[in-house]
């Protein structure tokens, strides 16, 4: 039925049916303004609610109402006909429009109401909270297609799994950013399909994990970075990670400029080697290009959630694979000896960085005789190559052995060449 006469008391209510076409107990759609909409008749008074249930789209007008509750019959999402508010978070609230019986006609109320925007960013919550990816996915598609901006959705997902997942910093905020840097490259229709998989990841990654309490700054300002830094260190030494945290926070709040942040950080993430199979200076990388696009407002959380991770995760000196059958460990204790003085020497040097030679060093790299390794690369900074460009030889040789490794290889084989690769393009990146 469509009947489009206008009530003139009142422009925004539409006549749908008169009412001796909805008996007691019955129900009725008609089709006003493109909106298929389900009327109901009920002890309790006459409703009407979008016919399409939110949740996958199973027509409601074939569901049953029973003390005023609909229940849709494909999977028994459950809506309150006052409101359309669902009982079940899987599903959606589904548009109830206001009704009026007036001169024997029913009339719908088809203004539009509330705000669009912000039932949008509560259901994105709803989702990652309760780990639900259809309502992660519908809500990440309505949000692109209004603004185009993936930042919105990316820092609630950030905000969220830096505050919810008491380990702090870990895979799926890992995920999130990767997928968030890979934005800008994608087509249009690929850019919701990043965002879902990055906030599905962080949503399952917090998943049936405590929260977070974070640490308060110290109060006043009275300590300067270096001091900070200096006791950020001493902190992750003796594994206290709420004295880390602390200081972490407060190095924030002192407005040092995010470059000597991420110095002090990156500085307390290598003082071991190769801190939990590299993934600590990986999320901490991460970390400050999650900051790039989200904005340093975020920096005190974010930061923060790197702090169990420095001081908790497993030193490679303490393994016995770092220091059988080869002692690395001595290896690189030795070698940084040297660095001052192959700096120093590298900046004297008449040859410039963009003659260094990565493809001779490469090969070097990917041998197995890590004295050579160290010695090559000492021997390119005395040349001159800048330690940016020697990072990022070292991230190059590092991909070239993902890309010739043997797909025979088990899975724990893969995760070794694959946290190679992401230490090493850590170290380039920051
Ligand atoms: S379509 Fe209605 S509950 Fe799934």
């Amino acid at each position: 039925m469509n009947t489009q006469s206008i009530e003139p008391a009142n422009r925004t209510f539409v006549r749908a049916a008169s009412l001796t076409d909805l008996p007691p107990g019955g129900h009725l759609t008609v089709n006003l303004d493109g909106h298929v909409i389900a009327l109901f008749h009920t002890p309790e008074g006459t409703f009407a609610v979008d016919n399409r249930c939110p949740h996958m789209g199973f027509p409601l007008d074939r569901g049953t109402v029973k003390d005023c509750i609909l229940t849709c019959h494909w999977h028994h999402a459950r809506f309150d006909l006052h409101s359309g508010g669902a009982f079940d978070p899987w599903a959606d609230d589904v548009r109830a429009f206001p009704v009026k019986l007036e001169g024997g006609d029913i009339w719908i109320d088809l203004a539009p109401r509330g705000d669009s925007r912000r039932h949008r960013v509560e259901r994105l919550r709803d989702g990652i909270e309760r780990n639900l990816s259809l309502v992660i996915g519908k809500s990440v598609i309505a949000m692109l297609d209004d603004t185009g901006d993936a930042r919105e959705p990316f820092r609630i997902g950030l905000e969220f799994g830096t505050h919810y997942r008491r380990d702090g910093w870990g895979a799926g905020l890992t995920t999130l950013t990767c997928l968030m840097n890979l934005i800008p490259n994608l087509r249009d229709e690929d850019r919701a399909r990043a965002m879902f998989h990055g906030l599905c990841s962080v949503a399952n990654d917090s998943d049936g994990h405590p929260p977070r309490f974070e640490m308060r700054p110290l109060p006043g300002n009275g300590a300067s970075l270096a001091e900070i830094k200096r006791w950020l260190r001493k902190f992750v030494e003796v594994r206290d990670t709420e004295g880390a945290e602390r200081c972490i926070v407060s190095a924030v709040r002192t407005g040092a400029a995010p470059r000597e942040v991420a110095d002090m950080m990156f500085a307390a993430a290598t003082d071991h080697r190769y801190l939990d199979g590299g993934h600590t200076l990986d999320f901490s990388n991460k970390a400050f290009e999650a900051l790039d696009h989200a904005g340093w407002d975020l920096a005190e959380p974010v930061l923060a959630s790197l702090a169990r991770g420095y001081a908790t995760g497993d030193r490679m000196e303490e393994s016995n694979s770092w220091r059988n059958p080869v002692d690395l460990v001595a290896i690189l204790e030795a070698a940084f000896e040297h660095i001052s003085d192959a700096l120093a020497l590298g900046r004297r040097a008449s040859r410039s960085s963009d003659q260094f030679g990565r493809d001779a060093l490469v090969p070097v790299i990917l041998g197995d005789d890590p004295q050579a390794i160290v010695d090559a690369m000492l021997a390119a900074l005395r040349e001159g190559c800048a330690p940016a460009d020697l990072a990022g030889a070292v991230a190059y040789a590092a991909a070239l052995r993902i890309a010739r490794f043997p797909v025979s290889n088990e899975f724990g084989d893969w995760d070794t060449a694959h946290h190679s690769f992401t230490f090493a393009n850590a170290v380039h990146q920051s």
